[in-house]
C-alpha cells in the first residue's frame, strides 16, 4: 500500500520533504489550540528556567507530530535527540540515551507505543524525578544502583494512544491530539511549498490539492511535488489548475479524496459484508492487510468524513459509502441472513 501516491504514511521520497518543513510555531499551520497551548507552555517553562513539561503528541500519520517535535525543540532553544520504539530493544539502549542527555534537552521518541513495557517503567522515574534505577551484575549478585539525569523534555509520538500503558500516559504533562486539516488550511501548506521551492501556486489549484489530500499535510505535500514535475515537463512552470486537474487525473486521485484502499475497504465492506456490522479483522483479511495499517490508517479518516461507522457488533457502511461507490443504499436494508 506504501505505493500509493496519497498514502498518509511515510515514504522514502518524503525525506525530501524535510526542507519543506516548517521550523517554528509561526510556520506551523493549523492545530490552532495546540499551538497555543504550547506557545504558552514554552514561554512559561523559559521563563521559569525549568524543562517543559513533557508532550505526547498523536493521531493519524502524516499531521505533523515530528515536525512539532522539532518545533518544540527549537522554539525551547534546545537540542533534539531523537529515538524511535522499535529501535529501542533492551533496557541498556534507553539508559544509555537518557544518561547522555544534556540539561534542557528535548528527547523525541516517535512510536512510542511500540517500546516493550520492561523498558517503558525505565521511564517512570526518569519522567517523574529525572532519575533512573539500573540492575548491575547478575546472578544473585546484582544490586540495583540510581542515576541522575539531567532535566530534560520528552516528547512522545504514536498513532495509537490507546495502545499506551496508563502509567506511562499519566506522566506526560501536555497531552494533544492532533486533527485533520481544513481544506483552508492544506491550501495554506501548498502555498507555503510553493515558496519554499520557488514555484507560484495559483490559489485555485492549491485549493483543488487541498481538497484531495486526505485532509493530510504530508499527502499534500507529495501531491505538490508531482504537480510541480508536470508544471515545469507539460506545463508553463506555474502550478496552475489546468495542470494541476491534468497531474490529478494522470496520478489518478480523485475528487473524494479517497485512494485505492479506502475504495477497496468499502467495496469488501458492502459487496461482502452487505454493509456490516462486520469485525475489522475480517475486513483486513479479505482486503489482504494488517489490522492495524486498518486501524491507524484506513479507518481514521474514513470515520471522519462519516463513511463508515464504529458500533459494538462492528464497523458499519453509511449512506454517503453507498453513494460514493455508486450502490444502491436500500438494498443494505433487504439483505439476507
Ligand atoms: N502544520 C503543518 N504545517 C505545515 N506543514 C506541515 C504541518 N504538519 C505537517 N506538515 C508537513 O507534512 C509532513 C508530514 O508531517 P510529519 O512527518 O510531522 O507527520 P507525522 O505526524 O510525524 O507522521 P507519522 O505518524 O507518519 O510519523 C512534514 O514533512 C511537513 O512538511
Ligand atoms: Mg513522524
Amino acid at each position: 500500500m506504501d505505493e500509493r501516491i496519497i498514502s498518509a504514511n511515510e515514504l522514502e521520497e518524503d525525506i525530501f520533504e524535510k526542507n519543506i518543513r516548517p521550523e517554528c510555531l509561526d510556520e506551523y499551520v493549523g492545530q490552532n489550540e495546540i499551538k497555543e497551548n504550547l506557545r504558552v507552555f514554552i514561554k512559561a517553562a523559559k521563563m521559569r528556567n525549568e524543562p517543559l513539561d513533557h508532550v505526547l503528541l498523536y493521531g493519524p500519520p502524516g499531521l505533523g507530530k515530528t515536525t512539532l517535535a522539532h518545533i518544540i525543540a527549537n522554539e525551547l532553544g534546545s537540542t533534539l535527540r531523537t529515538a524511535s520504539g522499535p529501535s529501542i530493544e533492551k533496557t541498556g539502549d534507553l539508559a544509555a540515551i537518557l544518561s547522555n542527555l544534556e540539561p534542557g534537552d528535548v528527547l523525541f521518541i516517535d512510536e512510542i507505543h511500540r517500546m516493550p513495557s520492561y523498558i517503558e517503567e525505565i521511564l517512570y522515574p526518569a519522567m517523574e524525578d529525572f532519575e533512573i534505577d539500573l540492575v548491575i551484575g547478575g546472578e544473585g549478585k546484582s544490586k540495583s544502583i540510581k542515576i541522575n539525569l539531567p532535566p530534560f523534555t520528552l516528547v512522545g509520538a504514536t498513532t495509537r494512544a490507546g495502545d499506551l500503558s496508563s502509567p506511562l500516559r499519566d506522566r506526560f504533562g501536555i497531552v494533544s491530539k492532533l486533527e485533520y486539516y481544513s481544506f483552508e488550511e492544506l491550501k495554506d501548506i501548498v502555498i507555503r511549498s510553493g515558496r519554499v521551492f520557488d514555484i507560484n501556486v495559483h490559489d485555485d489549484a492549491a485549493m483543488e490539492l487541498a481538497k484531495r489530500s486526505r485532509k493530510t499535510p504530508r499527502v499534500a505535500n507529495r501531491l505538490f511535488r508531482r504537480v510541480r514535475d508536470f508544471a515545469l515537463v507539460e506545463g508553463t512552470g506555474e502550478i496552475d489548475l489546468d495542470i494541476t486537474l491534468k497531474a490529478l487525473r494522470r496520478l489518478h486521485v480523485d475528487e473524494t479524496g479517497l485512494d485505492s484502499i479506502d475504495i477497496e475497504y468499502l467495496t469488501s465492506l458492502i459487496k461482502k459484508f452487505n454493509g456490516g456490522p462486520v469485525g475489522v479483522e475480517t475486513i483486513a483479511t479479505s482486503i489482504g492487510e494488517e489490522v492495524t495499517t486498518i486501524e491507524d490508517v484506513v479507518e481514521p479518516y474514513l470515520l471522519q468524513e462519516g463513511f463508515i461507522k464504529r458500533t459494538r457488533s462492528g464497523r458499519i457502511a453509511t449512506e454517503k459509502a453507498y453513494k460514493v461507490l455508486g450502490e444502491d443504499y436500500n438494498i443494505g436494508f433487504f439483505k439476507e441472513g
